[in-house]
């Protein structure tokens, strides 16, 4: 499996809150802001570097900057915006793409609603950013999208997995890696993760 759980005592303090049903949309964002940046130091940790030089007030240091174009930022809507903005803030010069996907009440499949993809995006490292991946079909999709659109790489950014949905985006996308913060149990009836946390977009955005 290609699922890195990133095992951390303050990833398990804030997840646990998320989880908690009596956490209020406020905090929720708050939270999932918080999180994404801690997954995100872990997500990043591939990204190319190039070498130089500066000047210190004391000397000459060596040091590295990223090296080319910064990433793609690519949160699916709705729920992904929630983690992108924690993204945005270890990755301030990242651009961000949009892609807006519904997962069908009866059919459980995403539908396509909303595309902005950067123009450069063939010179960047895409970052799909979705909190919830449970059938797999929306992350499949999106990061079809984005391997479409030519990004010069992938790789998805979880918060919580069901082992259904990783297999799924392992079969058709063998070459993403997948972060996230815990792999759980699985899916039941309606397809919600179980225990995950519920439906992250009415949660973010109080439309329960
Ligand atoms: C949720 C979630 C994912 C998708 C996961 O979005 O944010 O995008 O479901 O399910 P899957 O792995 O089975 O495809 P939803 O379609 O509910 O839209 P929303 O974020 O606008 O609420
Ligand atoms: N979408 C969510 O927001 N939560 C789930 O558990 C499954 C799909």
């Amino acid at each position: 499996m290609q699922f890195q759980a990133i095992d951390h005592p303050l990833v398990r303090h804030k997840l646990t809150l998320l989880r908690d049903e009596g956490t209020q949309p406020k905090d929720f964002r708050d939270l999932l802001l918080e999180i994404s940046m801690l997954l995100g130091y872990a997500a990043t940790q591939g990204l190319p570097l190039r070498s130089t030089s500066v000047q210190t007030p004391v000397g000459p240091a060596e040091g590295q900057l990223l090296a080319g174009r910064q990433p793609v930022i690519v949160p699916v809507l709705r729920a992904g915006l929630g983690m992108a903005e924690g993204l945005l803030r270890i990755l301030p010069a990242a651009a961000v793409g949009h892609i807006g996907l519904a997962r069908d009440p009866q059919t459980h499949q995403p539908v396509e609603y909303y595309r902005k993809l950067p123009a450069d995006i063939r010179e960047r490292h895409a970052i799909v950013v979705d909190p919830m991946l449970a059938t797999g079909g929306s992350a499949a999709a999106a990061i079809s999208i984005v391997k479409g659109a030519g990004a010069c790489g992938v790789t998805l950014l979880c918060l919580v997995a069901a082992p259904e949905g990783v297999r799924v985006v392992d079969e058709q996308h063998p070459d993403v890696p997948i972060f996230g913060a815990a792999l759980d149990e699985g899916l039941n009836d309606h397809a919600y993760i179980v225990p995950g946390l519920g439906d992250a977009g009415d949660r973010l955005y109080g439309t329960l």
